[in-house]
């Protein structure tokens, strides 16, 4: 398949696409992630303190696959060897009752250019008891705290939870403000209306998780918001799925040109809907969206017309006399379309510009 840029990073590490491939105790390895077609492959998740490690080798004697090493450290130093030599970005995702053992395991993921996941998900009553995996999210003082220290290494963090524990965005912002770079959230029983909540809450990068097994399910999560999408059980048998899913989110890209395009704000879309939105001059959810973002409707005007000098700036036989004010590309619209024929203006070009919109949208919001 040849390659093609979608233009996402984690931290300073460029990530080749926006699959990944969610860690499975005990499966998950180096030679498991190589031969899946995800930009990202988070391997563990592995115990990393004397409780963990304990706690990991009791689930084994009960049948469950584990990564249960007496010495974590070099096993993941030759893993993270075997992953550079790839070109899928390799992540560490890791449980520990104490903090000692993650930083010096997110100080080695920093060393071999790799991604540091903290493990606040798993729920095993073996790991509850003894406070790791999500026992994590119940205490966020303590979340935070970790993220902190972590984060004191420079190595780019992702932190798994799980939906449904506690507050899901009050979580998330939690996440964010500590200082992490993605959440990697297992939605459970929650739809993709979490992504846009989350989406709209907080500067995160999100990894959208859970029942991920084809392209409609995949672009469901990337529509509300997820800037990728990872895959647990649907990847074991082999790697079909994942190779489906890539075909058709670069077949999105290539001809829409923003893989993880937004729905319009009217319909339920997120915060980056904006950029589809038209002039104020209705009663329609853009007023209450916009006071939900903290932004004013004259700012809103403002930032739009900023969008004058740029190609969208041109249409003068559009609803209101710029392509600023037109919706998606994938809504029919003849006097759009017009104007873009006219111009020799291609769909992928007009929506990278309604993305770089929608990122201005994002950066004059208020997250307070
Ligand atoms: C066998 C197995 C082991 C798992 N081990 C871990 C783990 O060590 N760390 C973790 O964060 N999630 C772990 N998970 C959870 C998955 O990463 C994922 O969040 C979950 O399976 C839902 O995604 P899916 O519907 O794509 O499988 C595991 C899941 C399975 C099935």
């Amino acid at each position: 398949m040849p390659q093609i840029d979608y233009n996402l990073t984690i931290g300073d590490i460029k990530i080749p696409n926006p699959l990944v491939l969610a860690s499975m105790a005990g499966l998950t390895n180096s030679s498991f992630a190589i031969t899946r077609s995800a930009g990202l492959a988070f391997l563990g998740g592995y115990n990393l303190d004397e409780a963990t490690i304990i706690a990991a080798k009791e689930l084994v004697k009960k049948g469950r696959s584990e990564f249960a090493y007496d010495d974590p450290t070099p096993v993941i130093k030759n893993e993270l060897g075997v992953m550079n030599a790839t070109e899928i970005i390799a992540g560490v995702n890791a449980r520990s009752t104490t903090l000692e053992p993650l930083l010096e395991i997110a100080e080695l993921a920093h060393q071999k250019g790799a991604i540091f996941e903290l493990n606040a998900h798993c729920r095993q009553p073996e790991m509850e008891a003894i406070g790791a995996g999500q026992c994590l999210t119940r205490d966020l003082p303590k979340l935070a705290t970790w993220i902190q220290e972590i984060k004191q290494t420079d190595v780019p963090l992702s932190v798994k939870v799980r939906s449904g524990v506690v507050s899901d965005v009050e979580l998330a912002r939690t996440i964010d403000k500590a200082g992490a770079d993605v959440i990697h959230i297992d939605m459970m029983d929650s739809g993709p209306t979490l992504v846009k909540k989350i989406r709209d809450a907080t500067a995160l990068k999100i990894i959208a998780n859970n029942s991920i097994v084809d392209y409609t399910s995949a672009h469901k999560m990337f529509s509300m918001g997820a800037d990728y999408v990872s895959v647990a059980r649907a990847a074991i048998a082999g790697d079909t799925i994942l190779q489906e899913i890539l075909a058709e989110v670069q077949f999105y890209q290539e001809t829409v040109g923003w893989y993880n395009a937004p729905k319009h704000i009217c319909a339920s879309g997120d915060l980056r809907g904006l950029a589809y939105c038209c002039m104020p001059v209705k009663d329609c959810p853009l007023q209450y969206v916009l006071k939900r973002a903290g932004i004013t409707k004259e700012d809103y005007v403002l930032i739009k017309e900023s969008f004058k000098e740029t190609k969208l700036g041109e249409g003068p036989h559009t609803c209101f006399g710029s392509m600023v004010w037109c919706c998606k590309i994938t809504r029919p619209c003849p006097w759009r379309d017009g104007s873009l024929q006219d111009l020799d203006f291609s769909d992928v070009e007009y929506m990278q510009l309604k993305k770089q919109l929608a990122d201005t949208f994002l950066a004059c919001r208020n997250l307070e």
